[in-house]
């Protein structure tokens, strides 16, 4: 990694356009706000995320009447197919994977006719110069007026490929030119593979598009429960009073999952959960649990202070690593009574992978609020269940009163239950009726689901929504992803020199390798039993 706390504040030229975005959470903001006529082309659109979430969303939209009436929905990959082809196979997608079952048929008719498909490779100049002509027809039959977001959902070693080719063909409007139409791009994590490629990738998007037309999407900040953290936080006077070192012993941030890593062999080998879920999921956990209050809401005040946040991150001590990092991978086992198979048994992925499928991490945050307080972090694949939350455990009462014999005196743990399952729990503790008074810990629990009886919407369908309107409040910042990236590569590097000597070191099924148990028990703390 190259000296480089100068470069992320020289590259980023246009942060400041994010200004205008108004906040999601400011009260009201969506109402009356109208979604412009537009075109959405989907760059990997044979791709898994396509079929899984992206199709699905915009189904959802148009149930909703969220979606423009002059609307279109290109795919654009490399396989040769028919737009009635790609019609099917995004039929059938829908049906497995939309939140919203059965489908509806005569809803399905209409929007079938807004959704085409374009075969080119990604690095084609006629490809890109037909494409410009189709969406420009497109524009002509439908109403679309030349509006275009951009969905880069490839794998990341094309993101500069496609960026330079829709330069190139005018399918980027310069917006110091162009004010009646807009043209966004969308790009998925992750954004780089490390710092220096952040940096990279940054600048190189900066030569091409302006700040405000960059999404880059980090879809955890689309779940409604990920927002609701910060309305959790400061829309109650109770909390901020004790959220902080003087209260908090420690914080968790979980992200485990049962499944494996599916189809998608080829991108985690050169991903690695890190990359994949700790240097975006994990990390605006951490930020929005850690946060100060923003000045305002709007979607820079956020992001600035988000920002700080990983600027006080201690870097990781590589003298003692083992104390603050443990990596593992998964052997085969049992998931809900089923044999799984190993990470090195899965489709293109080497026999003798070293890539990691669990991170667990402890960290500090250097400044006044969190002084001392421990975070530790841990995600991965084929764990015993899906379960994203945060959890922040208070410390002890003073062993005074009721810490005597037998007693013993749990610590109140706050639970923010991200998905499944989404809600929050306090444990306090709570004396048994009954003459002997011996005490317990009992939970105060809210539950999405029974409190407000709805199905969240999917976080995509709320970014791309807000990608139409040209919000990016709820989109990472080019800072933002650097600053992690940042932080995160030093314990890439540390990986890369030396490979693991006992891979795979947890079976499927189970909470992860022995050494994360360990990292904690150092400590006297243990992980949460979820
Ligand atoms: C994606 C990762 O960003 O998030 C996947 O690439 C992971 O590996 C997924 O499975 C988890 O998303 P969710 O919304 O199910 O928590």
């Amino acid at each position: 990694m190259q000296n480089h706390s100068r470069n992320i504040s020289d590259i980023i030229v246009d942060q400041n356009n994010s200004a205008t975005f108004q906040s999601p959470l400011e009260e009201g903001s969506k109402s009356g706000r109208v979604v412009d006529p537009c075109i959405v082309v989907i760059f990997g659109a044979t791709g898994d995320l396509t079929a899984r979430k992206l199709l699905p969303a915009l189904y959802n939209l148009t149930r909703e009447g969220q979606l423009p009436s002059h609307f279109a929905c290109v795919g654009f990959a490399r396989r040769q197919k028919t737009h009635e082809q790609f019609r099917d196979e995004m039929r059938d997608a829908v049906s497995q994977f939309s939140r919203v079952k059965p489908l509806d048929e005569n809803l399905w008719s209409s929007f079938m006719n807004q959704i085409y498909y374009h075969t080119s490779n990604f690095d084609e100049d006629e490809g890109y110069e037909a494409l410009r002509k189709f969406l420009d027809d497109l524009d002509k039959q439908l109403g679309t007026k030349g509006n275009r977001i951009f969905y880069l959902s490839t794998q990341p070693s094309f993101f500069p490929t496609i960026i330079e080719h829709l330069g190139k063909h005018g399918l980027i409007y310069d917006t110091n030119k162009e004010k009646k139409k807009w043209s966004r791009v969308i790009i998925e994590k992750p954004f780089g593979h490390d710092y220096d490629s952040g940096i990279e990738l940054q600048q190189f998007v900066l030569n091409h598009l302006a700040e405000s037309q960059i999404f880059r999407i980090d879809h955890y900040l689309g779940k409604e429960t990920v927002q609701n953290i910060l309305v959790f936080r400061f829309a109650n006077s109770i909390f901020e009073a004790f959220w902080n070192n003087h209260y908090i012993d420690h914080v968790q941030i979980t992200v485990g999952e049962e499944i494996g890593i599916g189809t998608r062999g080829a991108f985690y080998e050169e991903a690695g959960i890190l990359r994949d879920i700790v240097q975006n999921h994990v990390m605006q956990l951490l930020c929005l649990t850690a946060m100060e209050p923003p000045a305002s809401l709007n979607a820079k005040a956020i992001r600035d202070e988000k920002v700080k946040v990983l600027k006080a991150l201690r870097p990781i001590d590589l003298s003692n690593f083992n104390d603050y990092v443990v990596r593992g991978q998964y052997a085969p086992g049992y998931i809900n009574g089923e044999n799984a198979i190993g990470y090195r048994e899965e489709n293109n992925v080497s026999p003798k992978s070293s890539m990691e499928t669990y991170a667990a991490i402890k960290l500090y945050i250097d400044n006044w609020r969190w002084a001392g307080v421990p975070f530790y972090l841990r995600a991965g694949k084929r764990l015993p269940k899906r379960a994203t939350e945060i959890a922040v455990t208070f410390k002890q009462v003073p062993k005074i009163l009721f810490s005597q014999g037998e007693q013993k005196i749990e610590n109140n743990v706050l639970v923010i239950r991200i998905q499944p399952d989404e809600g929050i729990s306090l444990r306090t503790n709570c004396k048994v009726p009954g003459p002997s008074s011996p005490i317990q810990p009992v939970k105060m629990e809210f539950r999405y689901g029974s409190y407000f009886g709805l199905t969240p919407p999917e976080a995509y369908e709320r970014l791309i929504c807000d990608c139409m309107l040209g919000d990016g409040t709820l989109f990472a910042r080019g800072d933002e992803v650097l600053t992690s990236w940042e932080w995160i590569t030093p314990i890439l590097e540390r990986w890369h020199e030396s490979l693991p000597s006992d891979f795979p070191n947890y079976q499927s099924g189970t909470w992860g390798p022995k050494a994360a148990d360990e990292m904690l028990a150092r400590d006297g703390r243990a992980w949460r039993l979820i």
